[in-house]
């Protein structure tokens, strides 16, 4: 008897590149959860109707990724607490002709920060780069590990403000919130977070090299062959460096708890895809 496989999706667009299906064929195969899960290019302007579509069929959930984040977030019949607060859903669950709407992104940095990287950010200085819909994602992530005090910094200083208007209206706030342009950045930080889409243009961020403390961590939410151009000052500065792949393959685990109940081992999902094994 052939074993029906649940159905799960990514949709983005552009989606070609997507490492998502290897990662939860990984995850799948690991668990012994018996999904299907493949990418689907969803038209620019029908990204709501693809995914109706695909529910309406009998699929049980669904990532979203560049760029419909926002109208999924709009479509959800449910909202996570963290989904609300990100503004912006990459995670979809069909539940009784329902959509149930959550956000792992923020949750998958942190875990990849705090378990992977082994760094501890409850009462350190965290420094956050970029205030656009990645930043607003990690906002809440990173406030719940209560570090000492919190600066967000863009090049756009408004948008840093209305980030930290977000953070102080978050209840038993621990952490002291503050905005910055790029001249009001006072260094040392213990943690400095790219999240801002500079890497993807190779573009440097004005920084001074007095942002990095001894034992400082600067991550950055892009990856790729190539040492992004944040991580390459960071690492002429001596201090300790990692990209978003390990972001990516936890918000993915985050999506599959989410989805199975079951959390899946990450690490040697994290070496093939470092190694090129595959993908
Ligand atoms: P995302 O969803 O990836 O966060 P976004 O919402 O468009 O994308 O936000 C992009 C972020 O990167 C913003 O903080 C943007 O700064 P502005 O608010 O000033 O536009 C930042 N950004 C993009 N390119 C940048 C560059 N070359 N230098 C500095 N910041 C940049």
């Amino acid at each position: 008897m052939t074993k029906v496989l649940e159905q799960y999706r990514v949709f983005g667009n552009p989606i070609a590149h997507s490492k998502s299906p290897l990662i939860h064929g990984l995850f799948a195969e690991q668990t012994k959860q018996d999904i299907d899960y493949q990418k689907v290019l969803a038209p620019i302007d029908g990204f709501e109707e693809t995914v109706r579509g695909f529910m309406a069929a009998g699929g049980k959930g669904a990532n979203v990724t560049v760029p419909f984040k926002l109208e999924a977030f709009a479509m959800c019949d449910v909202l996570s607490e963290r989904a609300k607060i990100a503004g912006a859903v990459n995670t979809l669950s069909f539940q009784e002709g329902k959509i149930i709407g959550d956000n792992t992104d923020g949750a998958g940095l942190v875990r990849d920060i705090v378990v992977n990287a082994g760094f501890i950010i409850q009462e350190k200085r965290v420094l956050l780069l970029g205030a656009g819909g990645a930043s607003r994602g990690a906002l809440l992530p990173i406030l719940s590990q209560q570090p000492k005090e919190l600066v967000i910094a863009n090049r756009t200083r408004s948008k840093a403000e209305e980030l930290k208007q977000l953070a102080t209206s978050m209840s038993e706030l621990r952490t002291e919130v503050t905005a910055a342009s790029w001249e009001e950045i006072d260094g040392p930080f213990d943690l400095l977070i790219n999240a801002t889409s500079s890497s993807l243009q190779g573009e440097r961020l004005p920084l001074a090299s007095t942002v990095f403390g001894k034992q400082s961590l600067a991550y950055d939410m892009m990856y790729g062959a190539e040492r992004t151009v944040f991580l390459q000052f960071a690492q002429d500065a001596g201090v300790q460096v990692r990209d978003g792949l390990g972001m990516l393959i936890e918000q993915a685990a985050e999506a599959f708890y989410v989805w199975r109940g079951v959390r899946p081992e990450t690490e040697y999902v994290f070496k093939q895809l470092r190694e090129g094994a595959i993908g």
